[in-house]
């Protein structure tokens, strides 16, 4: 990945004016709230835009993404950073199955709310272990991210086929006990997973930095999402979850991430503590 950054003769004050300008324009035209994302990642994004665009100053981006629709959805993709993958951190199944999978088996109804799904593979993956563990005919996954485009891709439930061969390991380390192959068809260069894992899946566009919660779920993944926003939006979303979950309700969270500084901790405790899988108990 290039490291974009300003050129060296850049006015530093100017830039984070000119930052919050653009997000600002960006929040007003499009609705899409930035202005609280962690400042230096999302600086090296939009200077990786402003270069890959060719302009001089973040200015001169901020007026094409005002009045060019196209531009912004360019500046969505670099912005929303949709990187995942199938059974990632192979781990955390494990756990999940181990330690979240034997409570949600009393539940006559489980919904599991995947936040920040990115093109869906991690819906996917749950869709498949419930199954092996005989949880998915009684299962509804929520699935949303802000980036419509993702979801699209999504909804068809194509992945490259390319990467099969570390899913499949993936998906073993995650204690997967079938042959992985069985879930999906190999098509040109794509692997289409079984409709029957979609028929549980619903996903949908939903804004964490704007947006109210929608159900109350018994279990949220909300997984390398938080790493993107600053102290005060991911506090934000911690309420957001707070209130969506039951007492005894799951909260998984991705490897960097955790409850500090939530506002949040006293109300959660560990069920897997390296996992970062918590418990709601108040
Ligand atoms: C790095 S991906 C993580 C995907 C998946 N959870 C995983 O762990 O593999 C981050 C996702 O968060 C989404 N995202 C970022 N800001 C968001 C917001 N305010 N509301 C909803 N989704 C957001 C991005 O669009 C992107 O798809």
């Amino acid at each position: 990945m290039t490291l974009a950054a300003a050129p060296v003769t850049y006015d530093a004050d100017v830039e984070r004016i000119e930052i919050a300008l653009l997000l600002e324009g960006i929040y007003r035209q499009y609705g899409f709230d930035f202005r609280s994302y962690a400042f230096s990642s999302i600086r090296r994004r939009i200077w990786k835009r402003i270069e890959a665009e060719r302009l001089p100053t973040v200015s001169a981006l901020q007026d094409r993404v005002l009045h060019d629709p196209p531009s912004m959805q360019r500046l969505l993709h670099d912005l929303s950073v949709n990187v995942t993958s199938m059974f990632r951190d192979p781990e955390f199944y494990v756990a999940f199955r181990e330690k979240v999978v034997p409570l949600l088996r009393t539940y006559p109804f489980v919904r599991i709310w995947h936040a920040g799904c990115a093109t869906g593979e991690e819906a996917y993956s749950m869709a498949i272990l419930l199954q092996e563990e005989r949880l998915l005919d009684r299962a509804r996954i929520y699935a949303t991210d802000m980036n419509e485009l993702a979801l699209q891709r999504a909804n068809e439930g194509i992945f490259p086929l390319e990467r099969m061969q570390e899913y499949t390991q993936n998906y073993l380390r995650a204690g997967g006990t079938r042959s992985f192959s069985e879930y999906y068809t190999a098509m040109y260069d794509g692997a289409l997973f079984a409709p029957r894992l979609m028929r549980n899946i619903v996903f949908s566009q939903h804004n964490l930095a704007t947006d109210r919660s929608f159900a109350e779920c018994n279990v949220i993944l909300c997984r390398n999402v938080l790493i993107y926003f600053d102290r005060n939006l991911q506090q934000r979303v911690h309420k957001l979850f707070y209130e969506s979950l039951p007492i005894y309700g799951y909260l998984g969270l991705g490897s960097k991430e955790s409850l500090r500084f939530s506002g949040f901790e006293d109300n959660y405790e560990p069920v897997d503590r390296r996992e970062k899988i918590y418990r709601k108990v108040k």
